[in-house]
């Protein structure tokens, strides 16, 4: 596979993977905090504000801390996403833009995570996490979807949600190789309720033309 076609999938990686520019996670230069919370919302909802400054903001609503969030990030969900009535259409300060509610959409269902996880993980909502995907000198993290897939030797086949670039790094990134289309992943952590059952190795390949991008299962091993 020469060079051009390679770009043709790396394209391909950002297009179908609805990349985008924040991460669905709360910390971090580009996370949520950062790019939702500090643009829109911490000028009346943070815990250093008093009285009048909070512009009438309840004071046990706050985003500037993750603990803070947490337990109301739902409402901020309804209120700046669903109804976009937040912030305030008197305050000037503008509602939030389709990247942002796209973005706090993809937090609300990876559970509101704190912070990207440097391990690759499957959870029980189907959602296969890996923060570094090596393709050549590009590092990509990317979140796929499994799904029941009757033309895979395992019956087994995954998604591509979401890719975009990243500079993490990790132990046990993952590699795609345009080539072959073939994706090796060293490890994957099984999650369950929150708790690890376990540990996998697995070797995917490329449905050739598949749109939005999709792979086989072609085989996992579990790792002692
Ligand atoms: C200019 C000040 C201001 C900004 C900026 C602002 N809010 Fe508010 N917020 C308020 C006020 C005032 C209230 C109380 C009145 C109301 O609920 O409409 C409130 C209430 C809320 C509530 C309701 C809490 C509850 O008990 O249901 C949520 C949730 C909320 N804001 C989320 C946000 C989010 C998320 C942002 C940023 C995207 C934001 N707000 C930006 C002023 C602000």
């Amino acid at each position: 596979m020469n060079i051009k076609s390679t770009f043709t999938i790396l394209f391909l990686f950002f297009i179908t993977g609805h990349a985008f520019a924040i991460d669905p996670v709360y910390e971090g230069a580009n996370g949520i905090r950062e790019k939702v919370f500090a643009t829109n919302c911490l000028f009346c909802h943070s815990s250093n504000l008093v009285g009048s400054a909070r512009n009438g903001a309840p004071s046990s609503v706050n985003w500037d801390t993750y603990e803070a969030t947490l337990p109301n990030a739902t409402r901020a969900i309804e209120r700046a996403v669903n109804l976009m009535t937040m912030p305030p259409a008197s305050s000037g300060i503008p509602l939030l833009d389709e990247e942002q509610r796209t973005a706090m959409l993809a937090w609300q269902n990876a559970g509101f995570p704190r912070a990207t996880l440097s391990v690759a993980t499957l959870s029980d909502n189907s959602l296969l996490t890996l923060p570094v995907v090596n393709i050549g000198n590009y590092k990509f993290q990317a979140t796929l979807r499994q799904i029941p897939l009757d033309t895979s030797p395992t019956g087994i086949g995954f998604v591509l949600e979401r890719a975009a670039p990243t500079t993490a790094s990790s132990d046990n990134a993952a590699t795609f190789f345009p080539e072959t289309g073939g994706l090796t992943i060293p490890s994957v952590e099984l999650v369950q309720n929150g708790i690890s059952q376990g540990r996998v190795s697995a070797e995917m390949t490329l449905v050739t033309d598949s749109n939005p991008v999709m792979f086989t299962l072609i085989s996992s091993t579990v790792i002692p």
